[in-house]
């Protein structure tokens, strides 16, 4: 077992990091897909997150191609700024079916996408409605490749947890980011179970406190070797 845990981990480090795992990105940035001016913008107070919340947008549709994904997220832009009142587009990076990355508030900037969790979780929002079918192999290999860019450039912990909106809020707060997508996520290997219990929170506590706890505690009694195992084909 561990030679091929060896074995493993070194094609993943030598797979991985043989290249930038950024360059396979199509992005879109602000300035392509016709961003307005945010309000205000807020740093994030710390250099690295531990977490990935997955969204869906719901009730913006689907898209497939460049002018309708570019038209959806200035539609959310606008909803959000002027709709919900907030400083920008909720989400850090938006991904379409067409395959591309849409630069939200981006890798340095505080969003708003889960309360509370909103200092600790870099917010990435599939572009359309996956309550009952998953995103297409084109939005899921973004964002996985996504996942890894944030790693490897430092935005984001090693031992990152990935987890979906649904689970930062209590039960029945929302469904998103639809069965559809949970189905396909919960199966990646950094995927955490972790769901916010609506207990109240002590004086000293945090979700973002009891959700490391419990990420900690469910990947140190999962096998660290299949974990890597699962690594490759991430
Ligand atoms: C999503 O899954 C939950 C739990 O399995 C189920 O109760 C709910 O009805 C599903 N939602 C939809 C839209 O299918
Ligand atoms: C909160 O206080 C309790 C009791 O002193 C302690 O066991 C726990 O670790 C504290 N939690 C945090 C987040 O500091």
């Amino acid at each position: 077992m561990k030679t091929i845990f060896f074995a493993y981990h070194l094609f993943y480090l030598t797979v991985v990091n043989s290249q930038s795992t950024c360059d396979d990105i199509s992005f879109v940035d602000r300035a392509e897909w016709g961003a307005r001016k945010p309000i205000l913008k807020a740093n994030l107070p710390s250099k690295s997150l531990p977490f990935y919340v997955i969204h869906h947008s719901a009730d913006s549709s689907n898209c497939y191609d460049d002018a309708s994904c570019t038209k959806r997220v200035q539609q959310i832009q606008y909803r959000h700024q002027y709709g919900l009142q907030w400083f920008d587009i909720g989400y850090h990076f938006l991904i379409g079916e067409n395959g591309k990355v849409y630069e939200g508030r981006g890798w340095n900037h505080q969003a708003a996408h889960s309360r509370g969790w909103n200092n600790d979780a870099y917010g990435i929002c599939i572009i359309g409605d996956f309550r009952k079918a998953s995103p297409n192999e084109k939005a899921l290999n973004a964002l996985r490749s996504l996942v890894d860019c944030g790693v490897k450039q430092g935005y984001v912990k090693e031992d990152y947890y990935i987890i979906t909106h649904r689970q930062t809020q209590p039960p029945g707060y929302t469904e998103c980011p639809g069965n559809g997508t949970l189905d396909v996520v919960s199966k990646w290997p950094r995927y955490c179970s972790f769901q916010n219990s609506r207990v109240p929170l002590k004086a000293n506590e945090t979700q973002i406190y009891l959700a490391l706890n419990f990420c900690e505690k469910e990947f140190s009694t999962s096998s660290l070797a299949t974990a890597y195992l699962d690594a490759p084909s991430f």
